[in-house]
Parts: structure tokens; sequence; C-alpha cells
């Protein structure tokens, strides 16, 4: 990732409102920027969720492993681990309009590829293709907004984002849900190069951003822009472009960054990326099916409207309970609270499942607990996801983009963002061999003690920043590295 690539992070402290206490208005050119960050997080989101309900209909058409079958739903985390590191360089180089066009183009293909693959290999180079415009557009999409919004709506364009991508899980499980009856897999994941052509399609008319512009000398071509967002006051806009330039703290090196100086928020980002993944959020997201068939829900149908409405909605759903509160309640509490869910929830879940275990021979009886067990798998299902979604899903990406001093914070986010996706890697690649090795309990048991211990972790380190400008919290890692 690049250093420019994280200017949307200090957004998130800029008021969103005018002076005067009115919400600002948006003219057309910021609109299109808006459907860009929204329908590329509904693209992100998409190919996220889509695996769990197309799996049903691979497995059904190819004899494939449960090896395999892990590596076709991981290896989109892989390709977007690699997207993610080269995205700012590429970013940087031929712009972030050009970047986001590369990603859609990379999705479009990708599908493609996905929906024709003749055997599970070249299935497989689809989802690394596909993974691959995953990672570039998770760093390309939100700075293209973040530097193509006003100041005061930079905040809101980036949660736009996280919204994008809860909806775009949704959006696949629904779709899912509608081909689930024909086992119509090629269609499900063909079905994602719809919103990349839309995304094509708003990029297009679109000019790269002015920051990027003024960055490569490009004068000219950054007035047009700033002419088109903001026809009210261009010279204003402008100037407001140059002095955050001119205020560009140089990249400190690799180096530094690895350095004792900034080692507290470097541990703090590192744990907070992998904490999110490592209690079992991707495990569910891209299990959701297997998980429900595996809870006694016994028709696909079932399987699927379960994870539609249960994992899908109420991850929309929650998310926004988190845009709302997290400059109010602050960022410890909603975390911390999550937290709580996310273990209870859990621990219910390996119960039900436990109990599904030692079924006994009685039908009667074996109805009534497949009965019971599947609904308490279910409502901890829920509860567990609304507790993500409006805790660790969206805090820690707002964490990782203000504990990082600015002169670290290009680098510092993407290594984070790296050990986020490679943990999230690790658990969907594994979650189906771990289940089968200890059992579906055990395995729920132990996201629960992850949560635990991230539980105690943040108690223990992590700070509050709600309130706080970037240059305090700057600042407070300054004054505990002398003390
Ligand atoms: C995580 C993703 C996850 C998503 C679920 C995000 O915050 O980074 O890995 O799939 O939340 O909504």
């Amino acid at each position: 990732m690049s250093e420019a690539s994280v200017t949307g992070a200090g957004s998130r402290t800029e008021p969103d409102l005018e002076a005067d206490g009115s919400a600002p208005r948006l003219g057309p050119w910021l609109w299109l920027v808006g459907a860009v960050i929204l329908v590329a997080g509904v693209l992100f989101g998409y190919d996220q969720g889509v695996i769990a309900g197309a799996l049903i209909g691979i497995e059904k058409e190819w004899d494939v492993s449960t090896r395999l079958v892990e590596v076709i739903t991981s290896w989109v985390t892989l390709g977007a681990l690699v997207g993610a590191l080269v995205a700012g360089s590429i970013a940087d180089r031929i712009g972030r309009r050009a970047a986001v066009l590369v990603a859609a183009v990379l999705f479009v293909a990708g599908a493609i590829i996905e929906a024709a693959s003749p055997n599970p290999t070249v299935l497989v180079v689809g989802r690394l293709v596909v993974g691959f415009g995953v990672g570039v557009a998770s760093v390309a999409a939100p700075l293209y907004a973040a530097e193509m919004a006003p100041t005061r709506v930079r905040g809101r364009f980036v949660s736009w984002y996280q919204f994008g991508i809860t909806f775009g899980i949704f959006l696949a499980y629904l779709v899912d849900q509608l081909l689930s009856s024909g086992d119509r897999w090629r269609a499900m994941l063909g079905v994602s190069a719809v919103p990349a052509v839309l995304l094509v399609l708003l990029i297009l008319p679109s000019t790269d951003t002015p920051r990027w512009y003024v960055t490569k000398g490009r004068k000219a071509d950054a007035r047009r822009a700033v002419e088109r967002i903001r026809p009210d006051d261009p010279d204003a806009g402008m100037a407001e472009i140059e002095d955050s330039i001119a205020e560009d703290v140089p990249q400190a090196s690799g180096g530094e960054v690895f350095g004792r100086r900034w080692r507290t928020p470097l541990l703090l980002g590192i744990g907070l990326a992998v904490f999110q993944q490592i209690t079992g959020i991707n495990a569910i997201i891209y299990y959701a099916n297997k998980i429900f068939a595996a809870a006694g829900f016994e028709s696909v149908a079932d399987q699927t409207a379960a994870t539609t409405w249960a994992i899908g909605a109420v991850n929309v759903l929650a998310t926004l309970i988190a845009v709302a509160f997290v400059d109010r309640l602050g960022r410890r509490p909603l975390l911390l609270a999550g937290l709580v869910g996310m273990a209870v929830s859990l621990t219910a879940v390996g119960f039900a499942f436990r109990s599904l275990a030692d079924i006994p021979e009685d039908p009667v009886t074996q109805t009534a607990r497949v009965t019971n067990s599947g609904a308490l798998a279910l409502v901890g299902l829920v509860v567990y996801i609304a507790s993500f979604a409006f805790s660790l899903g969206p805090v820690v990406w707002t964490l990782i983009n203000e504990i990082f001093p600015r002169s670290i914070r290009g680098r510092g986010v993407s290594v984070a963002t790296a050990f986020n996706w490679g943990s999230a890697w690790l658990v969907s690649q594994f979650f189906l061999s771990l289940t089968e090795s200890i059992g579906q309990a055990a395995t729920f048991w132990l996201f629960a003690a992850m949560c635990v211990l991230a539980f105690l972790w943040i108690w223990r380190f992590v700070p509050e920043t709600r309130g706080r400008s970037l240059e305090d919290i700057e600042q407070m890692w300054v004054d505990r590295a002398e003390s």
C-alpha cells in the first residue's frame, strides 16, 4: 500500500457538517464518486459471500476433497493479500481511477474464468484473479473516494465503503438463495461480473483525483477535476489540496516502521487485524451453509435462507449501529461489548453442535434434539454476527487507520492489512479440516477462547481514540516511549 493510500485516515476525525450545522450539499459528480465507492464495496463483499452457496453445486459437480474445497474458498484471500500489497504502487503510478478500473476488469475476467471453469484447477485460478481484484479494490477505491471527497464529507464516504461490503455479502447470499434450487453455481460466480461492469461504467466518465494530478505535476487536469467536484468554489478546492500536500510528512523508511519508536502502534495494528480474523468471522461468512447443514437444516433451501437472513441481513443492519455510535460511545466500549457477545454466542453454538454429536437412537428424541440444537445454533450465529458487525468489523478498520503516526501511516496500514488477509486465509484454509479433526463444537469453543483473549488484550492495551486528533494520538506514543 502506498503512502497516499491512507489519506482517508484522518477523515474520521473531520466534522461532517458545514459551519452553520447544516448537512453539506453534494454536487452531481460527488454522487457519482459515492456510487463508485459503494459499488466497489458491494463487489468486494459479493466475492467474499458468494462462495457459501456456490460450494453446494461445486461439490455436486466435481468430487472434490475437503482440502480442495478449502483451497477454492480461501485462495480469494491469498490473491487479495498480494493485490492489497501492490495496489498502493499501482495507484501511485497509473492513478487512482485507473487502479479502480484495473480492479473492475480483473473482477470481470476472474468471474468469467470461474463461471466457465472446466475443472477445479481453472476454478482456483479464477478465484486467485478475483482475489487479486478484491485486494486492489480494497486499497484503491477508499483512496479514490477519500481523495475525491471534500474534507467535510470524507468520513462519510469511507463508511459507505464498509456498508457496501456487508451489503455485497448480503446480495451474494440472496443470489445464492435464488439460484440454489438448480445448483447453478456457475451463474452465482458469474453474476459478480454485473456489478464489475457497472463499476467500469461509473468510473469511466469520472476523472482522477485532483490530489493525484497535483502530485504528478498535472495542474491543469487537477483544476478541471476540482471544477467538477467543487463547482461552487474551485479556487478554495485547489488551495486546500495544495496546502494538504505541503503539510505531508515525508515517509519513514521501511526499517523505521519496525523500529522501537513506533513498536506500540505497530503491535496494536497487527494485533487488531489478527484478532478480527482469528475470532472466526470468515469461517462463518464463507462456510455458513455448511454450518447450517451440520446444525440440522436439511434442505438446501433452508440452509441458504438461514444464511441470507440470519447472517447476511443481520450483518448489514448491525454495521449501521457501529456507524451511528462509534463516534458517540467510543471504540473500546463497542469492541469490548461486541467481544462479550461473540464469546457467549460461540460457546452456545459449540454446545448446539456438541448436542448434535451424540444423537440418541430413539427417533422422537432425535428429532426434538435436532430441532432444539438447530435453533440454538441459529440464534447463536445471529448474535455472533450482530456482535461482530457493531464491533470488530468496522471498529478495527477505524482504529487501524487512526493509530499510526503520519510518517509510517501508509506502511503501517499496509502491514496490518496484510496480516488481516493472511489470518483470513489461515482461518478459511483450515476451518473444515479443523472441524474434521477436533469436531465442530471444539472449533467454535476455540474461536470463543480467541474472543476471550482478544477481550483481555484490548482491555489492557488498546487506548480510546474517540475525540482525539491524530496528532494527539501520535504524541501519546512518543510520551509512552519516553516514560
Ligand atoms: C472484515 C472481513 C469480513 C467482513 C464481514 C470486515 O470488517 O475485514 O474479513 O468478511 O468484515 O462483514
